[in-house]
């Protein structure tokens, strides 16, 4: 992913990511996080293009989940205060107070999978799987075996998708009052030299 496709990408989270807080705190809230993610030295990104260069997907994970949020916080505190000064979103505050008091989840466990979207005209194309593939990719040359990802319990979409690729049940939580599954997934590979992170990928899986 570079920051050309930061808009495209706010556009696709705000638009068919649903349930997410940080989705919720609204596009503006969402550049900064995507432009601070971005240069985050822990971030591995992955932006998919459909046949009109449009972006039709994309993943966002982290090797290092709690090194990602201590930098992410002060970043992204700005902008969270200025989409919190809009009466649509002040109700988010308590939302946002209970998430930082809640904590991670145990064990820790520092590779994460953090945002997955693929647009819905795009879907059942194998899009998701090969943004993961990609994802899983950066991990293995980091010798990371294994990471993890949270989803709404409801979703009962994205339950079959990481189904669909081996994610196995880690545990269950309430987070915000919201049912919550944590997955965990092997990531097969081995370690290269460093230096070879691949950080922005079109089209994965394809070689478009
Ligand atoms: C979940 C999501 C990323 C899947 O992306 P996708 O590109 O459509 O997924 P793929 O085409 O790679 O599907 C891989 C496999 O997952 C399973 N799967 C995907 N969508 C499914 C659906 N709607 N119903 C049942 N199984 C599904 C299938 O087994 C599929 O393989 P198949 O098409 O060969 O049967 C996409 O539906 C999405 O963006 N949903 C909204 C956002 C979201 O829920 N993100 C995850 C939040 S934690």
């Amino acid at each position: 992913m570079t920051a050309a496709s930061i808009t495209p990408v706010v556009g696709l989270q705000a638009a068919f990511l649903e349930g997410s807080i940080v989705t919720q705190l609204g596009p503006g809230f969402l550049a900064r996080f995507h432009s601070a993610a971005l240069v985050h030295d822990s971030s591995r990104a992955f932006v998919a293009f459909d046949d009109n260069d449009e972006v039709a997907g994309f993943a966002l994970g982290t090797v290092d989940v709690h090194r990602f949020n201590a930098y992410m916080k002060p970043r992204v505190l700005p902008s969270t205060i200025r989409a919190l000064l809009s009466p649509t979103r002040i109700g988010l505050l308590g939302s946002l107070v209970r998430m930082v008091l809640e904590g991670e989840p145990q064990p820790p466990m520092p590779a994460e999978l953090l945002l997955l979207v693929v647009h819905p005209r795009s879907r059942r194309c194998g899009i998701g799987r090969s943004l993961l593939v990609a994802l899983e990719s950066a991990f293995a040359r980091e010798g990371i075996g294994q990471y993890r990802v949270a989803a709404r319990s409801r979703l009962a979409v994205a339950r079959a998708f990481y189904e669909a690729l081996a994610f196995e049940h880690e545990q269950d939580r309430t987070v915000l009052g919201q049912p919550m599954v944590y997955l965990t997934k092997r990531v097969e590979g081995e370690r290269e030299p460093s230096g070879t992170a691949e950080r922005d990928k079109r089209q994965p899986g394809s070689g478009h």
